[in-house]
């Protein structure tokens, strides 16, 4: 999995002299040396010392640093998360010494959009469907993540999802197989290198194996029932993606599976993770995963579950240490054998190996003369790349008249609960980014007007008037600011400023915490607060331009109608207000594209592109009435998957096929001409999806499977050629073997899933 040719390994002195004398190992004999290291150590190991390794121990309250630091110098600890200064490892670091084995500790975080520069949320990366922008925040990720000391990041979080009233929507890439497994290739690569240990990268915990994104009714933690050939083609590439990109960690998902909880199954654990696709790192649960098996119905007690989780393949417990309390009893009454143990174990000094900690105790810690006096310290930041970052990300979604971009001139009202949040822009799993640190939209603004024009803000509204969800957000950290004047009183000033402007800019959405873990929506509206605000703005006159601040799909079809322009900026991080500034006022095109489908209405709901075409599909173009429909609204989405504008056009050219036959061997072409046919430079996302038109299980109407984002000057055109082959038209068929059949395709480009051309060849 990992290149490593300089190793010095310390605390084998005792375990394998040889082995510590040595510098330089070539690659194949890598492995090698690391088995005998991990065997020699497992051979000195008593069996507490080795469920001590199993232990992935949270900070916090319930667990105070001096029983920490006791139970690390009693070898009962194998790793640490929610610790995020060099200062604070070391000293738990440190007490390894005290331990009779030295066994070095890992340290791990969750660094899901940056570490201490945030970059967009992950829904927000996946939409800029630019690979080398994603790369880039996950290289600093990395960077900034080992330079706190850490070793490992529970990230990329690659569970699809198609129903955004799941808060953590926010966190993963969206609905598509192929943009999210190639975000997760992309996002493990850029964290890890070629190297993990290496002082600017981490390991990267791939998460939540299995289908966590599909729980149903997008409530969280809940169950999923799903036919086999729908988990292989739709939900698992994207784990599989990040394994095969060498990813060392897997965490396992909260929920079941078709009835048996991730944390007990041994099929999604070992059958298909180890054994189909020869998964050789570490698995951890989730938090309190061990003992939610318990609450599933499926274990009697916390002990039953311990075997359990063991025997299906969890190698380390996060938090509730099951495993410390239980597997001692469980061997010694042969309900566990010793080699369940022993190839957790295994698999942990594994990572630790990888991580380079054999070699060094204190990799990516250095000494204490080189730790950081102020953590948040401006120098330590990447603003420049995270504005570059976000504005990829952002969403033009509608711009009539050319209401975008603005003017940099007269006076801009600036209105909105969110126009001014330095908490909120940054989005949640912010890791340890400042609030103090980001760039509102107010601020963005200013920043980019100077003296040139007038900025008069007003916050209109607050985030929600329901004080019961106030309170619900702010249940564990306050991070909802109310404002105590009444509705009126606040939409009367903000009205009052409106008046005053030319344009009314109006910040809406959702505040953080709405789209984030346990943030499940069943309305997936703007609130009633914001949307009286913008209904007593639009009634001013002035043009008014939506910047949307939210973590999922919205239904905004109201506020499509009365708006003359929307952006969707998601959550964008530290330098949030000066991307969405660059877009505002034309310093920077928009090129963002939906990675997820936004409904019409909470009802459609699962709703997204790659469906299947039912025997009676709805015919826009002739409706009738038995046909796969709601009589209650229009079918399909407001906006669709690929959706996004420009301040320039593009136009399409029909597809040209290099071929209209392929076979097993073969490589076709399909290619367009793409011309930028405005008056400005930008850059657009040309999409490439197949229909196999006949096959021996109904195949999706649209699949995704290639797209190539392009930046085109005023005038010019390129031709984008998109190669396919026949493994490119596989499919998991209903004895799950990835097979092609032979017959007609069809295949589509256009610059989102709707609005496409098309052509048909045969595969022979
Ligand atoms: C989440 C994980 C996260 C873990 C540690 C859990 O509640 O589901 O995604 O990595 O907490 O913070």
């Amino acid at each position: 999995m990992i290149k490593r040719y300089f190793l010095g390994v310390m605390i084998c002195l005792a375990v394998s002299p040889a082995i510590a004398e040595q510098q330089y190992v070539a690659p194949q004999y890598q492995l090698k040396e690391k088995q005998i290291f991990i065997e020699k150590l497992m051979q000195q190991m008593t069996m507490e010392e080795k469920i001590g390794q199993l232990n992935l121990v949270s900070i916090g309250s319930d667990y105070p640093k001096p029983a920490i630091m006791a139970a690390i110098r009693d070898g009962k600890v194998g790793a640490m998360f929610n610790t995020v200064t060099k200062v604070d490892i070391r000293r738990m670091q440190d007490q390894v010494q005290y331990s009779r084995l030295k066994i070095p500790l890992f340290y791990a975080y969750d660094v899901v959009h940056g570490q201490r520069t945030v970059f967009p949320i992950s829904l927000g990366l996946a939409a800029s469907w630019d690979m080398d922008a994603v790369a880039l925040s996950a290289r600093i990720s990395a960077k900034e993540t080992a330079a706190d000391g850490l070793n490992m990041t529970f990230s990329p979080m690659v569970d699809i999802t198609r129903d955004p009233r799941w808060g953590r929507v926010s966190e993963g890439f969206g609905e598509d197989t192929y943009l999210t497994s190639r975000l997760a290739k992309v996002m493990v690569e850029s964290y890890q290198g070629d190297d993990p240990s290496a002082p600017d990268r981490v390991m990267a915990n791939v998460k939540h194996y299995a289908l966590y994104g599909a729980g149903e009714g997008g409530r969280d933690y809940n169950s999923v029932d799903m036919s086999l050939p729908k988990m292989f083609q739709d939900y698992m590439p994207p784990y599989q993606a990040a394994i095969d990109a060498g990813a060392g960690g897997v965490m396992v998902a909260l929920n079941a599976v078709n009835g048996i909880p991730a944390t007990s199954n041994t099929w999604l654990l070992t059958d298909v993770l180890r054994q189909q696709w020869k998964f050789n790192g570490v698995t951890v649960s989730d938090h309190g995963a061990i003992g939610g098996l318990v609450k599933h119905g499926v274990a009697e007690n916390d002990r039953q579950a311990a075997m359990m989780a063991l025997k299906a393949g969890v190698n380390m417990d996060m938090y509730d240490n099951m495993y410390g309390k239980y597997l001692p009893g469980l061997l010694k009454d042969g309900l566990i054998k010793q080699q369940d143990i022993d190839t957790a174990v295994r698999n942990v000094l594994g990572v630790k190996w990888d991580m380079g900690l054999f070699a060094d105790p204190y990799r990516h810690l250095g000494p204490a003369s080189t730790d950081p006096v102020d953590t948040n310290a401006e120098s330590r930041l990447h603003r420049a790349e995270a504005r570059e970052v976000a504005r990829t990300s952002l969403v033009l979604l509608k711009n009539d008249h050319n209401t975008l971009p603005l003017a940099k001139s007269g006076t801009i009202a600036l209105i909105g609960p969110l126009a001014d949040s330095q908490r909120d822009v940054m989005g949640s799993w912010s890791a340890a980014g400042a609030a103090k640190q980001s760039v509102t939209v107010y601020q963005g603004i200013k920043n980019a007007l100077g003296t040139q024009a007038t900025v008069l803000y007003s916050v209109g509204a607050n985030i929600t008037d329901d004080a019961a969800i106030v309170k619900y957000l702010n249940s564990y950290d306050k991070s909802v600011e109310v404002d105590p004047r009444s509705p009126q009183a606040m939409i009367d000033e903000a009205v009052n400023t409106a008046k005053k402007a030319d344009v009314v800019v109006a910040v809406v959405g959702e505040s953080q915490g709405m789209a984030h873990e346990a943030s499940s929506r069943s309305d997936i509206s703007i609130p009633q607060s914001q949307r009286d605000l913008l209904k007593a703005l639009k009634a001013t006159g002035k043009p008014l331009v939506l910047v949307l601040m939210n973590g999922r799909p919205l239904t905004l079809g109201w506020e499509n109608d009365i708006s003359d322009a929307m952006l969707e900026t998601w959550f964008s991080g530290t330098e949030g207000g000066n991307a969405i500034a660059d877009v505002l006022f034309g310093d920077y095109n928009p090129s963002g594209k939906l990675p997820m489908t936004f409904p019409r209405s909470v009802g459609q709901i699962p709703i997204y592109n790659s469906v299947l075409n039912t025997g009676r599909p709805f015919n826009p173009q002739k409706p009738d009435k038995y046909t796969s429909r709601y009589f209650d609204i229009t079918n399909g989405p407001l906006f669709p998957f690929g959706y996004g504008l420009s301040y320039t056009d593009f136009s399409v050219s029909d597809i040209t096929l290099s071929s209209t036959t392929l076979d097993s061997k073969g490589t076709l072409t399909a290619s367009v001409t793409v011309t930028n046919t405005g008056k400005r430079s930008g850059a657009t996302v040309v999409q490439l999806y197949v229909q196999d038109v006949v096959a021996s299980i109904s195949r999706p109407v649209k699949e995704l499977k290639n797209f190539s984002k392009v930046m085109l000057q005023p005038g010019e055109q390129r031709v984008i050629s998109f190669p396919i082959t026949e493994q490119d038209l596989r499919f998991y068929n209903e004895n799950l073997k990835w097979v092609s059949e032979a017959g007609k395709f069809n295949v589509f480009i256009g610059l989102d899933s709707q609005n496409v051309k098309r052509q048909s060849f045969l595969l022979l």
